[in-house]
């Protein structure tokens, strides 16, 4: 399987689609407390912004997952925060893992020297990827917002980048 799919940086033309597939996931309820919806224009938005990066992954020419790499609000240039989003019916089938490795790769070639997420206590997919790919659970947000009428726990994870710890201009404040 893994063969046939392309990841690639994501182009204007895939925002809409990229928009679709995020709005899948919070409706489905375990991505984010943020729960509003988002549109194309915001998507490109985020893709022309400095330091950020979207990843598409794409079987033949349609786009059925994307990635992103944004920097961390209040840290350092350096530390960026990880997305990983597969649209509904392509779930469970290798593709998350497919864009995290994309996702560090690109890491270090930027010299990024850190990523971290938030991850919903009880999305189990997202927190095997992430273990699976060396992100250490730093700690559990209790209580840390509500999805409808469940209180939802937050588990902040972190991975360091080796090739990107010798690397000052990524480090500096
Ligand atoms: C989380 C998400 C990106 C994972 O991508 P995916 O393509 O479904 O996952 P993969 O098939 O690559 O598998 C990733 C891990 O989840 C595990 N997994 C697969 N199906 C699972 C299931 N039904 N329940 C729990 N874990 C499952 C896999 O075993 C794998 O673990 P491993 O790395 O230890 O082998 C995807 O489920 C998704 O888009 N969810 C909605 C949006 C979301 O929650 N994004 C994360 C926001 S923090």
């Amino acid at each position: 399987m893994q063969s046939q799919w392309n990841v690639r940086v994501a182009r204007p033309a895939d925002a809409a689609c990229v928009a679709e597939i995020y709005n899948e996931g919070i409706r489905d309820g375990h991505a984010k407390l943020d729960m509003r919806l988002i549109n194309a224009e915001q998507v490109l938005a985020l893709m022309c912004a400095p330091d950020h990066h979207i990843l598409a992954a794409e079987w033949g020419e349609t786009v059925l997952g994307w990635a992103s790499l944004i920097p961390e609000r209040e840290a350092p240039p350096g530390v960026e925060e990880a997305s990983v989003y597969v649209s509904r019916g392509d779930r469970f089938q290798g593709l998350g893992r497919i864009l995290m490795e994309a996702l560090i790769r690109l890491a270090e070639e930027r010299g990024y020297y850190k990523i971290v997420g938030r991850i919903f206590s009880s999305n189990e997919a997202s927190r095997r990827l992430c273990r699976s790919f060396g992100f250490r659970e730093v700690g559990v947000l209790e209580k840390h917002g509500r999805v409808g009428d469940r209180w939802v726990d937050i588990v902040l994870v972190e991975r360091l980048i080796p090739a990107g710890l010798g690397q000052p201009a990524a480090t500096e404040p």
